[in-house]
């Protein structure tokens, strides 16, 4: 079975070590002490770190990250260093070209993995042949409701037109999905961000067309069971990653 440390005890870090298949997380951390607390009562036989070093060191073969941006930036390049494959949900970190380089010939370096998951949307494995064949057009439309980006306007409303890399500096909570479509079709995504007071679902529309033909794809995602501020997709599809780690059948491209 899979050894995971898990670096983040939050909303998605709960919901793993709730539904946990498949895997076995041996340590957990997180920088705030109250978070690893909370943690032990859901883990009972892994061992709690709150302090990143010691959890480092730990035994397990890949370090789960479901913290933050910052957290990938800070410790990605130590866990790799330490032999560690990773997982990262917070996919905005790879938006810094320059980090990702040197993450991704570290990680070729050492015979290490980085991997990232489908996240909050449906689509990213066909459209990873955006490598190898061109694009027209791949277009992200996202519509949440004002609250989301703490607003209170009543009308439907255009907050942000253009590139993924623009928006993570105005609306950095809320371009995971952006970077994960740019990253898969290794091609810039054209990124419109909606708030619409009529909506109760976080929606990703992405269109795509090029020499395949051309396809729309709509993601209406419900918050977790467990958690309303978590879209349960996203904690889904990082449990399926995890359960299928270690098995000899890869579906999907
Ligand atoms: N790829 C996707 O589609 C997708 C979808 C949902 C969430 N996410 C990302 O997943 C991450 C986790 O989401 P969440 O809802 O569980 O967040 P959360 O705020 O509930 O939990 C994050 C936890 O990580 C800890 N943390 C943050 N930075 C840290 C650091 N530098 N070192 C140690 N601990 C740190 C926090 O103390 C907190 O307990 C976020 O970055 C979020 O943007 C990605």
């Amino acid at each position: 079975m899979v050894r995971i440390g898990l670096l983040g005890c939050g909303n998605i870090g709960g919901i793993i070590a709730r539904h946990k298949i498949g895997i076995e997380i041996t340590s957990f951390f997180d920088a705030a002490s109250a978070k690893v607390d909370t943690m032990k009562g859901l883990l009972e036989h892994a061992r709690a770190h709150y302090d990143f070093d010691n959890f480092i060191r730990d035994e397990f073969e890949i370090l789960v990250e479901a913290a933050s941006v910052g957290a990938v930036l800070q410790y990605g390049e130590t866990a790799l260093q330490r032999g560690k494959d990773l997982v990262a949900l917070s996919v905005g970190a790879f938006a810094d070209r320059g980090f990702r380089n040197r993450l991704e010939v570290l990680a070729g370096s050492l015979g290490r993995k980085i991997r990232i998951p489908s996240g909050a949307l449906f689509g990213l494995d066909n459209l990873k042949i955006g490598q190898v064949s061109a694009l027209d057009r791949l277009v992200l439309r996202t519509t949440k409701h004002p609250a989301a980006f703490g607003l209170q306007t009543q009308e439907r409303t255009l907050l942000f037109e253009g590139s993924a890399e623009e928006c993570i500096r105005q609306y950095p909570r809320n371009v995971n999905v952006a970077v994960a479509l740019s990253l898969a079709a290794e091609r810039p995504v054209a990124v419109q961000l909606w708030a619409d007071p009529a909506v109760t679902r976080n929606t990703h529309e992405i269109h795509i067309a090029g020499a395949f033909g051309e396809t729309t794809i709509l993601t209406q995602n419900l918050p977790s069971p467990d958690n309303p501020s978590t879209s349960y997709l996203a904690a889904l599809s990082i449990i399926t990653l995890l359960k299928n780690l270690d098995r000899p059948l890869v579906v999907g491209t």
